[in-house]
């Protein structure tokens, strides 16, 4: 946990940098608005299916796409916790279970803290501070998978975590955009 606090400006000062000037001014009557948002995310083949497969995405401004992939993230997180719930329902292994939670732990904060401040913030177009909760959340994810590394145990979740990760970092990356705009 203790590097999440200069990861999160490091990365959001690198994507801001990647970024061009021009991006900003697309508009959102540009039909390939999803694809050309996409293509500035670490995960353009899974942002570009994930927004699609939301009726929303179609004519939604910037602003309207970074939230359909927080609303996603915030959706993976809830079931990714409701799953971990599960998992401890049935693990045996005391070890497992200390896994399980640091899980529900990271979900819980997760869940119920980081993500909504994240919308609070997102909503308030304070970006910075939308970026910094929604990259806590994700550093929450991460925990939760690399812990059962760490004890030497295969993690139940992977496919979970990576996917909520992914999803997470492409949230990011979108509202990345909108930050650069208030610079
Ligand atoms: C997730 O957070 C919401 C909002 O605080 C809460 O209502 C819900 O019960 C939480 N979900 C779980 C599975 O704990």
């Amino acid at each position: 946990m203790e590097n999440l606090v200069f990861v999160q400006p490091i990365r959001l000062v690198f994507i801001l940098l990647v970024l061009s000037p021009s991006f900003c001014r697309i508009s959102s009557k540009d039909a390939s608005l999803v694809e050309r948002v996409c293509k500035r995310t670490m995960y353009p083949d899974l942002c570009v299916s994930s927004l699609r497969s939301n009726p929303h995405s179609a004519g939604a401004d910037v602003k309207g796409l970074a939230r359909i992939m927080l609303e996603l993230f915030r959706d993976k997180a809830t079931d990714n916790l409701v799953q971990v719930k599960k998992l401890q329902k049935m693990a045996t292994d005391p070890v497992i279970q200390r896994c399980l939670n640091v899980c529900l732990i990271e979900y819980g904060l997760a869940n119920d803290t980081y993500i909504l401040a994240a919308f609070k913030y997102f909503e308030s177009n304070l970006m910075a501070d939308a970026l910094t909760n929604t990259g806590w959340a994700y550093d929450g994810v991460e925990t939760c998978e690399e812990n059962f590394g760490e004890e030497h145990r295969s993690s139940l979740l992977t496919a979970r975590n990576n996917h909520a990760m992914h999803i997470s970092h492409i949230a990011e990356d979108i509202m990345s955009i909108l930050a650069e705009k208030s610079f």
